[in-house]
């Protein structure tokens, strides 16, 4: 019942929202989680096309994937804001994933999943845009976001040299959101 995926809607190798999702699944850990940190770089796939799926099926790494969240009870989700939106890749991979294949209806893996999001942003706004808008989108999918989020604003300057978090006012709110998500798989 405490099984957490967590990964960052950016696959660029020195990303902040990969950095604070480390952050967030060692501190889900911490809060007694069994917890899967992925990279989403290790699962491309094109960009949605209703033709690549009529004729080559769901990318084998798309598969993977839904597999993965199949499997787990919960999910953490750190992503960038793109123009205020979420980026592509997460909404790609999401979209995909999404994918039904044999009896499964749309969304199916995602259903009844808990969710904690965040997201960081060099930006002094620490990409609070990105957030309603994820919500909206994962909510579409069947999934229930646990209450709060957490926003990394300058985020290029707020890891130490072991990739923690140097504001402790960030740190603890993050302790907060993943104990919510951990504590809501427990019920
Ligand atoms: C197309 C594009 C749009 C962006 N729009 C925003 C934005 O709306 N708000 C923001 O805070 N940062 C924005 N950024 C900057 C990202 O926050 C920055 O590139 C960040 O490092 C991406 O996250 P990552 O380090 O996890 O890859 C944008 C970047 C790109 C490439």
């Amino acid at each position: 019942m405490n099984k957490i995926l967590v990964f960052a809607g950016s696959a660029r190798k020195a990303s902040v929202n990969k950095k604070l999702a480390a952050v967030a699944a060692e501190t889900a850990r911490a809060a007694g989680a069994e917890v899967t940190l992925i990279d989403l770089a290790d699962y491309p796939a094109p960009v949605y096309d209703g033709d690549i799926e009529a004729g080559e099926g769901i990318p084998q790494s798309i598969r993977d994937l839904k597999t993965l969240i199949a499997s787990h009870d919960g999910m953490i989700i750190v992503t960038p804001e793109y123009n205020g939106c979420v980026p592509p890749l997460l909404v790609n991979s999401l979209d995909w994933a999404s994918r039904p294949e044999g009896d499964e209806v749309s969304s199916a893996v995602f259903a009844g999943k808990k969710v904690a999001i965040a997201a960081a942003s060099p930006g002094g706004m620490g990409g609070v845009r990105v957030i309603p808008r994820l919500r909206d989108f994962l909510a579409e999918l069947g999934v229930v976001t646990v209450p709060g989020f957490v926003t990394l604003p300058g985020a290029f300057s707020a890891f130490d040299d072991d990739g923690k978090l140097t504001d402790e006012k960030t740190a603890s709110m993050l302790e907060a959101l993943v104990g919510r998500l951990v504590s809501s798989l427990a019920q």
